[in-house]
């Protein structure tokens, strides 16, 4: 197994590993963002665990202006993290985790930030065994828009 630089003959493979990671997104929303982190090799990079027959994990990593708990800018940031449920507790993830650092430092990050969802401890503990410190908790809210809004009143200000 080694931890390699993602290949353009290996996205289908990346693909694959992405719909495991999130079984809620279609494969057209999986394919776009594939090709968003691609088309932009300055801020982003992949790498995957590669066994001899295929893929078995990857990191997605990327230069974020700025990250919650961080004081320097840019901010190296851990965009995704999967290892195949049969090798995992080997020591996969800790050496994409590794890759992933390395890069940003060569971009000239000296800090990294990362995210895992509240009910993820799988994540939340690896991610403390690998150094990482808890900074934040956070509750997202989304809400559709529709035209109902548009009647809202909006004074005019004398300037
Ligand atoms: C999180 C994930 C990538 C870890 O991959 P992995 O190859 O099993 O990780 P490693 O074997 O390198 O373990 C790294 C550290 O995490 C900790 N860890 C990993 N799995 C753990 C578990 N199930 N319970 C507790 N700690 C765990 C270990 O302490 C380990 O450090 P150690 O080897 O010094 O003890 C893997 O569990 C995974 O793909 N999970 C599903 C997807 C996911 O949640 N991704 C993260 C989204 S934020």
């Amino acid at each position: 197994m080694e931890i390699l630089k993602l290949r353009s003959d290996e996205h289908d493979a990346w693909l694959t590993l992405r719909e495991l990671l999130w079984p809620g997104s279609t494969r057209e929303e999986l394919t776009r963002e594939q090709a968003e982190i691609i088309a932009d090799s300055q801020r982003n990079c992949v790498f995957v665990a590669a066994a001899e027959d295929g893929l078995v994990g990857f990191v997605e990593v990327s230069l974020r202006d700025w990250a919650e708990g961080c004081s320097s800018r840019p901010v190296g940031y851990i965009e995704a993290w999967y290892v195949d449920h049969a090798h995992r507790r080997r020591g996969i993830g800790r050496q994409l985790f590794e890759a992933a650092e390395a890069w940003a430092l060569s971009r000239g990050c000296t800090e990294m930030g990362s995210d895992a969802e509240f009910g993820n401890e799988v994540s939340q503990q690896a991610h403390r065994a690998l150094g990482y410190a808890e900074v934040l908790r956070i509750v997202l809210f989304s809400k559709r828009l529709d035209e109902s809004v548009l009647g809202s009143k909006v004074g005019n200000r004398a300037s």
